[in-house]
């Protein structure tokens, strides 16, 4: 019997955190670091469990972004993972698919950063064509690593939203909150700035 369950970060015992932590060290074989759980926390959770334990999860954190004149809150997808003895068997495809569903009541836009490109094309993301900025302390900066792999969800809400009009940037720089500490990178700013 495999469940379908969501929580906000917030309503979480701290001993389903550290399992949830624990499964994506081990989905993402050791590669998910302290930032990626930081990014991961402080919006909706949503994960597969069966009877030996969680099977796949994603998380839906708010972003802002900046376009043009105006300001989108967005939601942005970290942390999403399958078990790897559980891949290829369509869990994954669920926790996407439950998160597009949230994206699009909440939401002006969905946006991701992913390798697996072709896993989220099929469920409805684009890939991103354009150039990427990150809000920082100078302005915008070019992120080029970031380039390839920013993936976007279009909702209803998103239909005034013309790809080559907007320049949009997330809020991704926050302040620490400790004094003289530098400002805590959140995740990636987009421009949509090349006219087709
Ligand atoms: C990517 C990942 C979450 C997919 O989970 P999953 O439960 O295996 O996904 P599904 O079974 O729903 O896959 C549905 C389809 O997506 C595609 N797909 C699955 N994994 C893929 C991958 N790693 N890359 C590209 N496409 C993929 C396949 O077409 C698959 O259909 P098929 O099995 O009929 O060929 C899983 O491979 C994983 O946890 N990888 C390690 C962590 C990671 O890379 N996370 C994504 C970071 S954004």
């Amino acid at each position: 019997m495999v469940a379908l369950d969501s929580a906000s970060t917030d309503a979480l015992p701290p001993g389903f955190l550290r399992d949830v932590r624990a499964f994506l060290d081990d989905a993402f074989a050791g590669a998910f670091t302290d930032d990626d759980w930081a990014h991961a926390r402080g919006g909706m959770h949503v994960w597969l469990v069966g009877s030996r334990g969680l099977i796949s999860h994603g998380s839906l954190v708010e972003r802002t972004l900046i376009c043009s004149n105006h300001t989108m809150r967005v939601g942005y997808v970290e942390a999403v993972a399958t078990a790897e003895a559980d891949r290829r068997k369509g869990y994954g495809t669920i926790i996407i698919k439950r998160l597009g569903e949230l994206i699009r009541a909440r939401y002006q836009l969905g946006v991701l950063s992913t390798g697996a490109h072709s896993f989220y094309e099929s469920l409805g993301w684009e890939r991103w064509s354009g150039p990427t900025f990150v809000n920082g302390p100078r302005g915008h900066e070019r992120t080029p690593e970031d380039d390839d792999g920013i993936m976007i969800l279009r909702t209803p809400r998103s239909l005034s939203l013309t790809l080559w009009e907007i320049s949009c940037a997330t809020g991704a720089w926050v302040p620490s909150g400790r004094p003289g500490t530098a400002p805590q990178r959140l995740g990636t700013c987009i421009l949509w700035g090349s006219q087709p």
